[in-house]
């Protein structure tokens, strides 16, 4: 795993975007599109509004880009304003020239939610797997909706959230906690780390415990993050606050004083 810390959340979104907008500008054809995986959440909001920016500024197009969400409540509608629908409209979709029919979300209101995950799983694969899935982290370690306990080989299937993640997004619920869904649809662990590359953006520090548990302790199933330890192209970028207690960059502290003090 590549650990990249920067000094803040806007330095952060910044390489975040330009990673993936160089990705898709040297890969994305239209024989050939790109397809990337996308988180919600407040941690990809600066990242998006770069990517529109780019956009608007023509260096980058999304007519040549698949995407497939994370996740989505279940029992929300599209268009309620708390739904990942509305979000990925409202901060990405709306703002830029990706065809309709590339986005996919997961249907938390679908009648037969079995159905729609493998039909998920089944997508993915037809679009020729993921080559990057970008994605942000929960304060316990978790990606998309792969609470704690998670088995490292899940595909997307419906999920229990935990009181810890109820009560992080209950802010997106006017702060009350009986109004976040309990269930939601999400892809699992093996979705995530079968793509081509995966993308984590890590910032603040309330994400430090998760950060330090997923870089540096075992891999293990209570922390989704540790997993990608073990793959072959991963990249998490924090900012300093998020990379507070990493004992590894302690040592490299240490390092640098060692040289500087040999200079
Ligand atoms: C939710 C989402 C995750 C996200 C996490 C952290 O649980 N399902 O995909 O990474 O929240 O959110 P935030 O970026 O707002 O801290």
């Amino acid at each position: 795993m590549r650990v990249i810390i920067k000094k803040n959340y806007e330095e952060c979104s910044k390489w975040a975007a330009s990673h993936i907008a160089e990705r898709v500008n040297r890969e994305a054809s239209e024989a050939a599109p790109f397809v990337l995986g996308l988180p919600t959440g407040s941690t990809p909001l600066g990242a998006y509004g770069e990517l529109c920016r780019m956009f608007k500024t023509g260096s980058l197009s999304f007519k040549n880009v698949i995407t497939f969400n994370m996740d989505e409540y279940v029992g929300l509608k599209a268009d309620d304003e708390q739904s990942y629908h509305h979000f990925m409209e409202e901060n990405l979709f709306s703002h830029i020239d990706i065809d309709r029919e590339n986005i996919h979300i997961l249907d938390g209101m679908a009648e037969n939610l079995e159905e729609e995950c493998a039909n998920y799983e089944k997508g993915i694969k037809a679009a020729g797997g993921i080559k990057l899935f970008l994605g942000g982290v929960g304060s316990d370690g978790h990606i998309a909706f792969n609470e704690p306990g998670t088995s490292l080989v899940s595909r997307t299937h419906k999920a229990f959230l935990t009181k810890e993640t109820i009560q992080a997004n209950a802010r997106f619920f006017d702060g009350k906690e009986n109004a976040v869904p309990r269930y939601a649809l999400t892809v699992g662990v093996a979705t995530i780390t079968d793509a081509e590359e995966v993308l984590i953006i890590a910032t603040g520090r309330a994400k430090a415990r998760a950060v330090q548990a997923g870089v540096e302790g075992d891999v293990t199933h209570s922390c989704a993050l540790s997993v990608l330890q073990m793959h072959k192209n991963a990249i998490i970028v924090c900012d300093e606050d998020a990379a507070e207690e990493l004992k590894m960059k302690t040592i490299n502290y240490f390092n640098q004083m060692e040289e500087a003090m040999r200079d």
